[in-house]
């Protein structure tokens, strides 16, 4: 096979920052995907309907493709109205909100510190039908790193699937097996999206050769047989797994340091990381469905009309990439890549 053609896919879940910084990024999404699911994790968080509206614009205003379309989320806090959501629900520029159990990630400390604070706004979601994305992840020392997500499906998932069993729900970047399980045993109102750098690393990538601080991301990329399972459900007949790159760029210098971020860059090679992986899968059956048909199926949106076509070319990836006054190391840096997008 040479080249491959197929619907133009989404990003149904991806960091673009804010300023000159989100002014680099940018770019390298709305140049691959037609539309993006945008997170709300800035200092200060999109909290509000008009917060979200103002982001909104500031991304306009530093996309080159002006068909590009950022579909926005409101970040959950435990001071979230039922009334914020109501709104959102009825904004045209909004798709979702994002639950951040507070000290899980990348700016969730204004997340929310127990669920049973937005009981309530939980309720107006599955009544408004404004689905609930969830950074599935235990917060607290008691935890080890490694199982924060199966002990965010036990303690956390379960419940919130009980109270809202209409509730739709993205389980975002799941890592293990379990999770892959835990959709499947579900009924379709839950669905999850898969990185590209969770199908191509496992843990040992953080530790190649000395430590890498470049494979750091949350969810921490675990056992290789937690990966066999999240390349199984993406390239599965399963149409509730779909893209999500979770491109989240730092600074080099944040990266590379004493107390590096969490998070990898993969806008600049999105599709094509995600074609290697289903190469590495030796099939490409559903590739289009996982690409481009499950995620807008899910949000009750069309597919794209576009179509995209990928070459069997090789090319190296850069080592850097600017990003506002500083670099950014992008996934893969130096490394060679066999697929390219014909732009
Ligand atoms: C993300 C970020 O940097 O904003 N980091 C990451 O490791 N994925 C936040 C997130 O999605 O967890
Ligand atoms: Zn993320």
């Amino acid at each position: 096979m040479h080249s491959l053609t197929i619907i133009q896919p989404d990003d149904w879940h991806l960091h673009l920052r804010d300023q000159n910084q989100m002014a680099s990024v940018v770019n390298d999404t709305a140049q691959q995907f037609a539309r993006a699911i945008i997170m709300p994790n800035l200092t200060p968080p999109i909290v509000s309907c008009s917060q979200a509206e103002d982001y909104r614009k500031r991304i306009m205003a530093a996309v080159n493709t002006p068909s590009f379309n950022p579909l926005m989320t409101l970040y959950l806090t435990d001071n979230t109205s039922p009334d914020e959501v109501k709104a959102a629900s009825e904004s045209a520029v909004i798709y979702a909100a994002k639950l951040y159990p507070a000290g899980a990630t990348t700016n969730s400390d204004a997340g929310v510190t127990h669920i049973d604070n937005i009981t309530s706004v939980l309720a107006a979601m599955q009544h408004y039908d404004l689905p609930l994305l969830v950074h599935g992840e235990a917060t607290g020392d008691e935890f080890d790193v490694f199982d924060r997500e199966k002990v965010f499906i036990d303690n956390t998932l379960v419940k919130i699937r009980k109270s809202f069993p209409e509730l739709r729900i993205v389980f975002e970047h799941i890592t293990t097996k379990d999770a892959v399980d835990f959709v499947i045993s579900e009924n379709e109102s839950i669905a999850a999206t898969i990185t590209p750098h969770h199908l191509l690393i496992n843990r040992n990538a953080l530790f190649k050769g000395g430590i890498n601080p470049h494979h750091y991301c949350l969810p921490i990329a675990k056992r290789e047989i937690h990966r066999l399972a999240l390349i199984q459900a993406a390239t599965s007949a399963s149409t509730r797994f779909f893209a999500g790159t979770d491109s989240a760029p730092h600074a080099q210098s944040a990266k590379q340091s004493a107390c590096g971020c969490a998070g990898i860059y993969s806008a600049h090679a999105a599709i094509e990381l995600y074609a290697e992986a289903f190469e590495q899968a030796g099939d490409f059956s559903h590739f289009e469905s996982f690409m481009s048909l499950n995620g807008p199926a899910f949000y009750l949106l069309p597919a794209n009309s576009r179509q995209v076509t990928l070459q069997k070319q090789s090319w190296i990836v850069p080592e850097k990439l600017t990003y506002g006054d500083e670099t950014l190391v992008p996934f893969m840096a130096g490394k060679e890549l066999k697929w390219k997008l014909k732009i």
